[in-house]
C-alpha cells in the first residue's frame, strides 16, 4: 500500500526515536539530547559514542559515523523496508491505516487488519508457549538429548526462541484456549486441527523442536518443527495463513538483518539448522528459505539489505537444482550472486561441526561468482562438440535475459566466448537469434513456466535507489557551516538566513547548495518544521554523517564566530575563484576588467584582516 505523505508525518510525529531505539540499546540523558553504545552489531563499541536527538529525530555515532532517522533506523536494524516501516510505527502510535475509498473493501480491508493482528498475538503466546515449555521439561526428557546432539547452547535457544512442541494432543490447544484465544482463529492460525469425529482440536506441531519463523519487526509469523527421531516429515511447516506467506518470507531475519546489513552480504542457506548453526558459529549474516526454492520475492527482500548474496547449496543433486533456479532469479533482482557448494559434508552445519568455521569463512571468500560455478556444472561433460555449444546457449539464454545490468552481461558473454572457445561475435548473435520454440522451455531450466519466473519478467519493476544528493567531498566550510546551521534556529538564521542570502550563490560545492536550498524551502513554509530539517535531509544525501558536527558542547557565542569564519571563508574562496575565472578570459588592456579584479581582490583581503584564522 501507497501510504500519503500527511499520513507518513502523522505517524512519524507520533512516535519517538528514543523509544525505538532505546528497545536495542541504553540511552542515558546527555546535554541536549541521548547517548548510548552503538547498537549497529559491526560496531560493537565498549563506550557510548552514540548520539540520539529527541527534539529532531535523528541518531548519529561518532565512532562509526552511522546517522539517520527513524526510517532509516529501522531499516537499517531491522531491514524493514519503507511501507513496512509505517505499518510497525503506525501499529506502535495505535493509528489505524488509511482506509481504502471503497466502503465494501474498506470493511473487509479493517477486518482481515484486525484478524492479523489477532492471530500475530495468538502465534506469540503460541511461541512463548514452546520456548517454555522447552525451559520446563527433566534433564531425561528425549529432547534435550536432541539438543545436546545438535550442540545448540542455551544462548543460541534464546536468541531464536527455539521452543518444544509436547508430545500430548491437546496442550497447546488447552493453553491458548486459557488464554482466550477462539478456536477458530487457532485452527486458522494452522496451530491446531479440528478433529474428524466428534467436536475438539488436537495440536498440528506434536513432539517436535521447535524453530519460530520470526519477522523483522518481531512477529512471528509461522513455526517450523523438527522431528526428534527419524521420521516423516522430517520438518513440519505451518502452512499459509494470513499472516505467512512463504515465498515472501525468509527465516532468521529478526536475528540477522543487521548483520546483513552490516557485512553488506548475505549467505543463503536451505534451512533452519543450517542457519541457527552458522550464527552460533559466528557467521551471522544469513537467511533461508523454508523448504522452497528461492522466490523473486524473496531476492527483492535481500536486494533491500545488500547486493552481494553467497548461495550455500548442499551437495546433492537438490543442491544443483536450486543453484540452477537461484541463477536468474537472483540476477534479476540486481544482485551479484556467488555459489558455494561444500566437500565432504552434506550440509552447511556438518561442515562447520566437521571442519570448523575459520576453514567455512575461507571457502565463502574464496567462492566462485553463481554465473560461474552453474555454467561449470553445465559443462561436466563438455568435449567442444557443436552440439554442446548449442544446447550450452539454450540453457544460459534465459540466465542473460535475467540479467538487468547490460556491463554485467557483456562480461559473462565473453566468459562463454573464452570456455567454449568461440567468437563473442556468435554468442552475442546466438543470445538474441529468435528464440527455437521447441528448444526452449524444456528441461530443468525452464524456471520461465514457474511461478517464481514471472518476476524475471517484471524486473524493471524492481524499484531504483532515489537519487541522492552528494554532499561528500565539499569544502570545509561548507560542511561545518552546514552542520553548524542544523543545530538551532538561531544558527540557521545566521548562516543561511535574510540577513545573509548572498552565501546561497557563493558556496561552490552543489550538493552543499542544494541542501541548503531544499533546507531553506522547508524552513520558509513552516518554520515549526525546523526540527525536523535533519531528520527529512538525511534521506537525500550520500553521506548523513557529514550533517553532524563532532563538537556538540560549544557554547552559543563561540557557534556564532564560527559561522561568521564559515561565511567569511566560502566569501574568500569564492572571491578567489571569480578573480581566477576572470584572469582567464583578458588581456592586459582591458581595463575594465583589470579594476573589477582588482576590487574582488581587495575585498577579499579586507575580509582577510578580520579573519587572522585563515
Ligand atoms: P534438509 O533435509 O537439508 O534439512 O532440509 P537440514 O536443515 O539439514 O535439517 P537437519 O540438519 O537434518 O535437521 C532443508 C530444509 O528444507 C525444509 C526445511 O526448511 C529444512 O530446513 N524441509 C526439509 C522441510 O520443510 N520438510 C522436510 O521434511 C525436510
Ligand atoms: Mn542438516
Amino acid at each position: 500500500m501507497r501510504f500519503p505523505p500527511e499520513f507518513v508525518d502523522r505517524v512519524q510525529e507520533a512516535n519517538n526515536l528514543v523509544t525505538i531505539i532505546s528497545q536495542y540499546t541504553t540511552l542515558k540523558h546527555s546535554g541536549a539530547g541521548f547517548m548510548g553504545r552503538c547498537p549497529f552489531p559491526d560496531h560493537a563499541e565498549k563506550t557510548a559514542s552514540f548520539s540520539v536527538s529527541e527534539s529532531k529525530q535523528v541518531y548519529h555515532c561518532f565512532g562509526c559515523k552511522k546517522s539517520g532517522n527513524i526510517f532509516s533506523f529501522l531499516r537499517d536494524y531491522n531491514g524493514m523496508s519503507f511501507p513496512e516501516a509505517v505499518e510497525y510505527l503506525a501499529d506502535k502510535a495505535g493509528i489505524s491505516l488509511p482506509v481504502v475509498d471503497d466502503p465494501q473493501k474498506n470493511e473487509h480491508y479493517n477486518e482481515l487488519q484486525d484478524k492479523k493482528k489477532q492471530m500475530l498475538k495468538l502465534n506469540k503466546t503460541t511461541s512463548n508457549f514452546f520456548h517454555e515449555t522447552l525451559k520446563r521439561v527433566s534433564l531425561d526428557h528425549p529432547v534435550k538429548a536432541y539438543i545436546q546432539k545438535r550442540k545448540l547452547n542455551p544462548e543460541t535457544i534464546e536468541e531464536f526462541q527455539i521452543g518444544y512442541a509436547p508430545k500430548e494432543w491437546e496442550a497447546l490447544s488447552a493453553h491458548v484456549n486459557r488464554q482466550g484465544f477462539s478456536a477458530a482463529l487457532a485452527e486458522e492460525a494452522r496451530l491446531i486441527t479440528p478433529r474428524k469425529e466428534g467436536n475438539g482440536h488436537f495440536d498440528f506441531f506434536r513432539d517436535r523442536l521447535m524453530f519460530p519463523v520470526i519477522s523483522a519487526s518481531g512477529e512471528v509469523l509461522a513455526f517450523g518443527g523438527r522431528i526428534l527421531e527419524q521420521g516423516e516429515p522430517k520438518y513440519l511447516n505451518s502452512p499459509e495463513t494470513p499472516v505467512f506467506n512463504k515465498s515472501k518470507t525468509l527465516y532468521g531475519l529478526a536475528q540477522t538483518a543487521k548483520w546483513i546489513r552490516s557485512e553488506d552480504s548475505a549467505i543463503i542457506v536451505e534451512g533452519y539448522m543450517d542457519l541457527v548453526s552458522l550464527y552460533q558459529a559466528g557467521i551471522k549474516n544469513t537467511a533461508a528459505p523454508m523448504g522452497t526454492a528461492l522466490t523473486a520475492e524473496q531476492a527483492k527482500l535481500i536486494k533491500r539489505m545488500t547486493n552481494n548474496v553467497v548461495c550455500l547449496f548442499d551437495s546433492d543433486n537438490a543442491g544443483q537444482q536450486a543453484a540452477e533456479r537461484s541463477l536468474p532469479l537472483l540476477l534479476a533482482a540486481g544482485l551479484y550472486p556467488k555459489g558455494l557448494t561444500l566437500p565432504d559434508a552434506k550440509d552447511p552445519d556438518e561442515f562447520v561441526n566437521k571442519f570448523g568455521v575459520e576453514a567455512l569463512k575461507q571457502k565463502i571468500d574464496n567462492c566462485p561468482e553463481l554465473f560461474n560455478m552453474v555454467l561449470q556444472m553445465w559443462m561436466r561433460d563438455y568435449r567442444g562438440e557443436a552440439s554442446q555449444k548449442v544446447k550450452i546457449m539454450d540453457q544460459v539464454r534465459p540466465v542473460f535475459d535475467a540479467i538487468p545490468d547490460k556491463r554485467l552481461k557483456s562480461l559473462y558473454a565473453q566468459e562463454l566466448s573464452h570456455r567454449m572457445n568461440v567468437g563473442l561475435d556468435w554468442v552475442r548473435a546466438a543470445l538474441t537469434a529468435p528464440l527455437d520454440k521447441a528448444a526452449a522451455g524444456r528441461g530443468p531450466n525452464d524456471y520461465s513456466t514457474a511461478d517464481q519466473g514471472q518476476a524475471v519478467l517484471k524486473n524493471s519493476e524492481i524499484p531504483a535507489r532515489k537519487p541522492l544528493i552528494s554532499i561528500s567531498g565539499a569544502p570545509h566550510a561548507e560542511i561545518l557551516l552546514l552542520q553548524l546551521a542544523l543545530k538551532s534556529r538561531a544558527n540557521f538564521e545566521l548562516a543561511v538566513g535574510n540577513s545573509n542570502q548572498q552565501i546561497l550563490s557563493q558556496i561552490s560545492h552543489l550538493g552543499i547548495k542544494t541542501v541548503f536550498e531544499k533546507a531553506q524551502q522547508v524552513y520558509r513554509q513552516d518554520d515549526s518544521k525546523f526540527d525536523r530539517l535533519t531528520s527529512l535531509l538525511i534521506e537525500y544525501v550520500d553521506a548523513p554523517e557529514l550533517m553532524f558536527s563532532n563538537s556538540s558542547d560549544l557554547d552559543e557565542e563561540k557557534e556564532k564566530k564560527m559561522i561568521s569564519d564559515c561565511v567569511k571563508r566560502i566569501q574568500q574562496s569564492f572571491l578567489k575563484d571569480q578573480a581566477k575565472k576572470m584572469g582567464q578570459g583578458i588581456n592586459k588592456n582591458d581595463t575594465e576588467k583589470l579594476k573589477e579584479i582588482e576590487v574582488l581582490n581587495r575585498s577579499r583581503i579586507s575580509l582577510n584582516k578580520t579573519d587572522k584564522k585563515d
